[in-house]
């Protein structure tokens, strides 16, 4: 058996990955300057991650008889990964990503659990998947950001 709860966060997680492709994608391109490259080489390659997971995500809502989202339902929530104005502001996009990141990481604690509760455990498998990719992802931002202390 399968809740709506768990189709609905697939959906959401569907939705929130394609958000993250284009911001990464967006601020791979745009930052400037010497502290830019690695960060620049490293949003890069999420982006690919970031695209499979969104995959995964919409093989799963398939597989439950469901379609995963147009266009048409999406709707920007990610205010802080937006490209800075000052484009060696290499901090704020830091800033950003780590928000995403623990924002992603939210949301497949909470597939897994309500893969568990649902005994689905395709689902709960897919959870598992991806969320030992973002805090991957958490850990290097982490590691950029002690490069950058706030202060
Ligand atoms: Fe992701
Ligand atoms: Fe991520």
């Amino acid at each position: 058996m399968t809740s709506n709860e768990i189709t609905d966060l697939l959906a959401k997680a569907y939705i929130d990955e394609l958000e993250t492709v284009m911001n990464y994608l967006t601020n791979s391109i745009v930052l400037d300057g010497v502290h830019a490259e690695e960060v620049k080489e490293s949003l890069e390659a999420d982006v690919q991650e970031e695209l499979e997971h969104a995959r995964m995500l919409g093989e799963r809502l398939k597989q439950l008889d469901e379609s995963p989202p147009g266009s048409e339902e999406f709707e920007a929530r990610q205010s802080s990964l937006q490209p800075p104005e000052d484009t060696t502001d290499v901090q704020s996009v830091i800033e950003g990503v780590l928000e995403a990141e623990e924002d992603a990481i939210e949301t497949y604690q909470a597939l897994y659990e309500a893969s568990g509760e649902a005994n689905d455990p395709l689902s709960e498998d897919v959870a598992v998947t991806i969320l030992a990719d973002e805090e991957a992802h958490r850990t290097e931002f982490r590691g950029f950001e002690k490069e950058f202390p706030t202060d």
